[in-house]
């Protein structure tokens, strides 16, 4: 039975909601793997328009274990909102568990971030401000505290403790702001720490299990390989894995027990934030993009930056990830366009280059080359087989296919869930 990492292979923000929404049908379990509510999920299916930040978009199909993995960081808040909000619409939350191992998001995160992003100036990278880099900061240098820590109190009030001295250290001498209190933040965790209480356990064994009874697991990453922290557009980068071995590290699950990965490509790209985007479209197309397809941030409700499908990252994303497929989202949207670009390559400093180069500044001066596609012109939303696509947008597809080395497997063409053409099954 297969296990099948579905990852965002962009900037982000590619339609992995109703992706996995849509995979979530045919698997037993869902288990995200990374980030946190920086990550805006946008579902609709029959029970109406959904926005998830961290619940895995599994959750609207009972019978489907629902699993946040440990290197997923978690605002207790925020998700006890949106637990709230989905019973509240007569979603059950009955299969749903987070790993004792996941660090939490504390109020000095959501501070900290804020008063780092206005520091950095000009040099700002844009974060959604929901205390991600603060938190991971925290985890790798061992002063994080974990969901497990809220059903030890006298553990969390001794963690929390060791962790304000440097926090208050910080916001008092480095940023002149007022420091957080103990005493306030203990006691809104353990209320947290009473109502997650029956979620909270050694999410592992429920991955390891599942895999042992040759279950269907799908792997749900958040964000995209281009702000992986390691492989992304550095340091315009979220601060976690994003790619597919993220699944290894973020859910403890071993590299061999992958069956497939699949890459979700938009059919043009979108970045928020800061940081270099070579193919960025500044003027009316790039507006005709973002106004027809409401490119807007499902998280902060920013407007996306939308340019054409870039090749070049594209090609490296599959090639970091090595996905075995690829997933095409939002094809419809590029109906308006009487023709079509593809970035195939760059000039950088007068050379041609196939690579993205290793820095951002260097990114930054890349001139996209393109290759220009006849557009198709017509509606395709009703198209539920790939032969039912007009020729031009297969011959879309089908250049995506050669750019990326690996094949199509899904096609999205509308939002909701019957508007997908699938080509190769992934389970
Ligand atoms: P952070 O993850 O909030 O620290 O933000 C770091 C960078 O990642 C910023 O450029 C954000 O706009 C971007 N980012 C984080 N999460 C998402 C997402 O879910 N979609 C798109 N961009 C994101």
């Amino acid at each position: 039975m297969p296990t099948v990492a579905v990852v965002g292979a962009q900037w982000g923000d590619e339609g992995k909601g109703k992706i996995i929404d849509l995979l979530a049908e045919k698997v037993d379990m869902v288990a995200r793997f990374s980030g946190g509510s920086n990550a805006g999920h946008t579902v609709v299916n029959p029970q109406g328009e959904f926005k998830l930040h961290l619940v895995p978009s599994g959750v609207f199909h009972p019978g489907v274990t629902c699993v946040i993995g440990n290197g997923v960081v978690i605002d207790p808040a925020v998700l006890i909102g949106e637990i709230d909000g989905l019973r509240g619409r007569g979603v059950a939350i009955d299969r749903f568990f987070i790993s004792d191992r996941a660090h939490l998001i504390m109020p000095y995160h959501l501070l900290l971030d804020r008063l780092e992003e206005e520091s950095r100036g000009k040099g700002a990278i844009g974060t959604t401000r929901r205390g991600i880099g603060p938190a991971y900061m925290d985890k790798v240098g061992r002063i994080g505290i974990r969901a497990g820590d809220l059903l030890e109190r006298d553990t969390f009030r001794e963690r929390l403790s060791q962790a304000l001295e440097q926090k208050n250290r910080i916001i008092t001498g480095l940023y002149k702001a007022e420091p957080v209190k103990l005493d306030q933040i203990y006691d809104e965790y353990c209320r947290y720490g009473e109502l997650l209480a029956p979620f909270i356990t050694a999410t592992e064994l429920m991955v390891a299990e599942a895999l042992e009874q040759n279950k269907k697991v799908l792997l749900e990453g958040a964000q995209g390989t281009l702000l992986d922290i390691d492989f992304g557009t550095y340091p315009f980068v979220t601060s976690t894995t994003t790619m597919a071995g993220g699944a290894c590290g973020g859910l403890g699950l071993g590299p061999l027990k992958f069956d497939r990965v699949a890459g979700v490509f938009k059919a043009y790209c979108t970045r928020v934030g800061s940081g270099p985007m070579p193919t960025e479209l500044l003027d009316e197309t790039g507006e005709l993009i973002r106004e027809h397809a409401n490119e807007r941030g499902a998280t902060t409700g920013r407007p996306r930056r939308c340019g054409w499908f870039d090749g070049v990252v594209g090609r490296y994303s599959a090639r970091v990830n090595g996905f075995s497929s690829f997933i095409l989202t939002r094809l419809d949207i590029l109906s308006i366009m009487p023709s079509i670009k593809v970035c195939t390559a760059y000039k950088l400093d007068g050379e041609t280059v196939v690579d993205p180069p290793y820095s951002a500044s260097a990114l930054e001066r890349c001139e996209p080359v393109y290759e220009e596609l006849p557009g198709w012109n017509s509606d395709i939303t009703g198209a539920r087989r790939f032969d039912d696509l007009p020729e031009k947008a297969r011959s879309y597809v089908k250049r995506l296919e050669e750019l990326l080395g690996c094949p199509a497997g899904i096609i999205s063409v509308g939002e909701r869930r019957e508007q997908t053409v699938v080509v190769r099954e992934l389970f």
